[in-house]
């Protein structure tokens, strides 16, 4: 379905959470919506509620998906909805965000497997309709052009998801002084494997590389949802929405997109407020 045909209606089909409070984040030319969530449980049932109606204005939505501590409560919520037949995820497409590599994708520890446990099943995903780089390909940039291909052939992402590194990544696009635009292998930083050695037994086994979509890619979808919780996220939450756009934080970028929110909890709002 061309993407005219596809414009989403957001409306909430129940109350949401109650926001504690909405701010305009940004001097820059498009300033970024913040909500703030009382709690991480309000800003998950507050996320869900808006990929749900989503998906409830176009059953065909492409959904871009991220993974992580982070959005565990929003699959939570959406997976409950999908269940008690509230949202019907079997039309939907979907594309993660990034894969570690090398990972094959039976160990627990790779994203694909994340993913199928958390969401793409227990959701009711039809099998073929999700998508995420292959962690193990004979040959990484082949993988990377067939993973961009497939998202342009998919008609581009209508509503991604993201979560954001201590160090303001997005996906596994690490602060730098270029960032690359499509999907391609990156190095994963030192803060990056710090932070995600709370996966793993120990940090020597987090892989020191990984798939991900560019920054471009990120950028192309047309509405953008990021989510943060917790005192740890604050000072990249308040980089991203306050600060200059630099690749430096590569969430900054998303200031110079049109259509972002960003959905944060009180310890992640902390320097927002004031
Ligand atoms: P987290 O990761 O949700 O586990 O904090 C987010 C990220 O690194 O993008």
């Amino acid at each position: 379905m061309p993407g005219a045909q596809r414009k989403n209606m957001i409306q909430f089909e129940s109350k949401p959470p109650p926001l504690d409070s909405v701010h305009s984040c940004s001097k820059k030319v498009i300033p970024i919506r913040v909500l703030i969530l009382r709690d991480y449980q309000s800003l998950s049932e507050r996320a869900a509620h808006v990929v749900a109606e989503t998906v409830r204005a176009n059953p065909w939505a492409v959904l871009g998906l991220a993974t992580g501590s982070t959005p565990l409560g929003l699959y939570r919520e959406l997976v409950r909805m999908a269940q008690e037949g509230r949202v019907d995820f079997s039309r939907v497409t979907t594309f993660n965000l990034d894969e570690y590599y090398p990972i094959k994708k039976e160990n627990p520890q790779s994203y694909y497997y994340y993913m199928r446990q958390n969401f793409w099943e227990p959701a009711g995903i039809a099998p073929g309709s999700y998508h995420i780089p292959n962690g193990d390909p004979a040959d990484v940039a082949a993988e990377c052009r067939r993973y961009e291909r497939k998202i342009k052939d998919a008609g581009g992402i209508d509503l991604q998801i993201l979560g954001i590194g201590v160090n303001g990544h997005i996906g596994f696009n690490e602060p730098a002084e270029k960032l690359q635009a499509e999907t391609h292998l990156v190095q994963l930083s030192e803060d990056t494997i710090i932070a995600n050695s709370r996966f793993f037994e120990k940090a020597e086994d987090v892989p020191r590389h990984a798939l991900t979509m560019g920054m471009g890619t990120i950028m192309k979808a047309r509405r953008i949802l990021l989510l943060a919780s917790g005192e740890s996220k604050a000072e990249a939450i308040r980089d991203t929405v306050k600060g200059s756009v630099t690749t430096m934080v590569p969430a900054s970028l998303l200031q110079l997109h049109p259509r972002v929110t960003v959905m944060v909890d009180r310890e992640a709002a902390k320097y927002l407020l004031g």
